[in-house]
């Protein structure tokens, strides 16, 4: 059986897109059955609805800065769908204690750096400003503290020297793609994380000039 999966998204939806994709093999654990923006305008919205997905906007504005209110209407819509995994994709509000601890080990997220480093926001601007060399993406399960929580799955790409933080996003991007439904399918077929990899950054070599001397 697989197991029912809701994507919670606020914007483009790609990765949503990714996981919907992934879930579409009938031997992947998980389908996606529900999603649900806090933005009624998101593209990620329409995009679930034209592949036959339901598709729930839950505006988080009527609920007028009541962040438990609008977390329990999201809770509910949860269960009345008999959801038993929720995905982060590009959600963009900070979730309460309410619903972490609802959906607590059963809530993945993914952020856009190489956690613990850059949480929060403009993560590929901040790995370019601190000149790191290796930048990626990390799916974690989600605890009360952002961006925090058990890592499952990470991609490493190589930052490189002309990059602009478009470039640098567009090749983390990819990653993401593909780790997103590797970790779903983890988490929902109850297998123990797959060991780390670093395959993302082998198949993007560095330049020359750059690396172990
Ligand atoms: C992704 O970079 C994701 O890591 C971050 O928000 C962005 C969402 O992009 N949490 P998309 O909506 O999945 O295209």
């Amino acid at each position: 059986m697989k197991r029912r999966t809701a994507v919670l998204v606020s914007g483009r939806g790609s990765n949503m897109e990714a996981l919907i994709a992934a879930a579409r093999d009938p031997g992947f654990p998980a389908a996606i059955t529900l999603v649900i923006s806090n933005r009624p305008q998101a593209p990620g919205l329409a995009l679930a609805a034209a592949t036959g997905i339901p598709a729930l906007a839950i505006d988080h504005r009527p609920f007028a800065g009541d962040r438990s209110a609008h977390e329990a209407a999201i809770d509910a819509a949860l269960r009345e769908a008999g959801i038993e995994l929720v995905c982060l994709a590009g959600y963009m509000r900070l979730l309460t204690p309410f619903l972490v601890g609802a959906w607590q080990g059963r809530m993945l997220n993914i952020h856009p750096s190489l956690l613990p480093a850059f949480p929060g926001l403009d993560t590929h601007a901040r790995a370019l400003a601190a000149g790191v060399k290796l930048h990626g993406c990390t799916v974690h399960l989600v605890t009360e503290t952002m961006d925090e929580g058990p890592i499952l799955v990470q991609a490493a790409v190589p930052v490189l020297p002309d990059d602009t933080e478009h470039t640098l996003a567009a090749r983390v991007l990819r990653q993401e793609h593909r780790i997103y439904p590797a970790a779903l399918a983890t988490i929902a077929a109850g297998r123990p994380a797959p060991a780390a990899s670093n395959d993302a950054a082998l198949a993007n070599p560095l330049p020359p000039g750059i690396g172990l001397p």
